[in-house]
């Protein structure tokens, strides 16, 4: 086994002894087996072509997955598995390039933000280098484009922009009729992620109207606005995608509802799924993890991965947003409610998501 301080340098003899082949699955599956069966069926081997530093904290990684990979949709995510001192972690990131990369060259690029105490974002940074391999799900979500072209507006803040930077590029390239306008929040003008390719799709996509408003830049913070909502023309017939921080997407939310646009027009992404008001409900209550023999009690809306943490347990967890579904376990009795959605589940057995149920009573969990 290899020293821990030697992680980065193994990654890439890995991938070194990937780079002449065809498929790098043919050499990077039997390793994974021996580490995780599971790991084969479950992910598909990416190789790191390229590492581009997009501002002080943000890097975008060119990778090429093994041909097995079935691709993916402008807007779409994938979960990626990397091994952090030890213990396999998973995370869900935006696609931000277009599929029309992957489609020609067989690449795709993840954009990643260095978040402050990410365990799994800062490991990324430090020893994810050219050659290193990591493992790649195959990509879900809906927050796509319209077809046939409709008008658009896009809010994004920060990193939120990865998802819009693959759609930008691939309207662009399909030449995409309707209007499309991009509000883009960031906090000072350095931290405009891809600026240079903006300003290119902006100059070879006329139907694409860019704004980027740097909310700390100035002596007092300068946050969307109706103001910045009434400077789009047609708003009411425009579908919204909203990506950012949550701050920035319930403002938004708030401003495009007493504008007139319906509910219905407004699309979110994973960086802000809408949560349910729970709190009027009686939460809490004794989580038996059956596999553990470890019975804990909990109190108000904390969720059963997070209970599960804080009990010493390490169940499997993705986005921690109820997107990815890697947290789905085997409830055998009790009910839990959706912070999502609300809803409560039946007393009897059945799958749930760990990140996103919140015990009302006596829960019993396989975990
Ligand atoms: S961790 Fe992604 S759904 Fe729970």
């Amino acid at each position: 086994m290899l020293a821990r301080h030697n992680q980065s340098k193994a990654l890439q003899w890995l991938g070194k002894q990937l780079f002449n082949r065809e498929d790098p699955a043919a050499f990077f599956d039997p390793l994974l087996e021996r580490i995780n069966p599971m790991w084969v069926q479950e992910y598909t081997p990416a190789r790191v072509e390229q590492v581009l530093q997009e501002t002080s904290d943000t890097r975008t990684f060119v990778l090429k997955p093994a041909r097995r990979w079935q691709g993916f949709e402008a807007g779409q995510h994938v979960n990626i598995c990397v091994e952090v001192d030890g213990t396999r972690r998973n995370r869900t990131f935006s696609l931000s390039s277009s599929p029309i990369l992957w489609q020609k060259q067989g690449l795709i690029t993840l954009t990643i933000k260095r978040l402050p105490g990410g365990r799994v974002t800062n490991w990324l940074h430090d020893h994810l280098d050219v050659g290193s391999v990591l493992g790649l799900g195959e990509a879900f979500g809906d927050f796509t484009v319209p077809e046939p072209a409709a008008p658009v507006l896009f809010i994004a803040g920060g990193s939120g922009i990865t998802p819009v930077l693959s759609q930008l590029e691939t309207m662009a390239a399909q030449d995409y009729r309707a209007p499309v306008t991009l509000l883009y929040y960031v906090r000072t003008s350095e931290d405009v992620i891809a600026r240079e390719k903006l300003e290119a799709l902006t100059a070879r996509h006329p139907a694409l109207t860019l704004t980027i408003i740097a909310t700390h830049d100035g002596t007092a913070p300068r946050y969307l606005s109706d103001a910045d909502l009434g400077t789009v023309p047609g708003l009411n017939a425009r579908q919204v995608f909203l990506c950012g921080p949550k701050g920035l997407m319930d403002l938004a939310g708030e401003l495009l509802q007493s504008r007139g646009v319906r509910e219905r027009d407004i699309h979110c992404t994973f960086f802000s799924v809408p949560q349910a008001n729970i709190e009027d409900q009686p939460l809490g209550g004794q989580v038996r993890f059956a596999q553990s023999d470890l019975e804990v009690g909990s109190e108000g809306d904390a969720n059963l991965l997070e209970i599960a943490e804080a009990a010493g347990l390490t169940p499997r967890y993705g986005c921690r947003m109820g997107i990815c579904h890697q947290c789905s376990c085997r409830k055998t009795s009790g009910t839990v409610i959706n912070r999502l959605t609300g809803q409560k589940s039946g007393p009897g057995e059945e799958n749930v998501q760990l990140c996103i149920s919140v015990p009302q009573g006596p829960v019993s969990i396989d975990v």
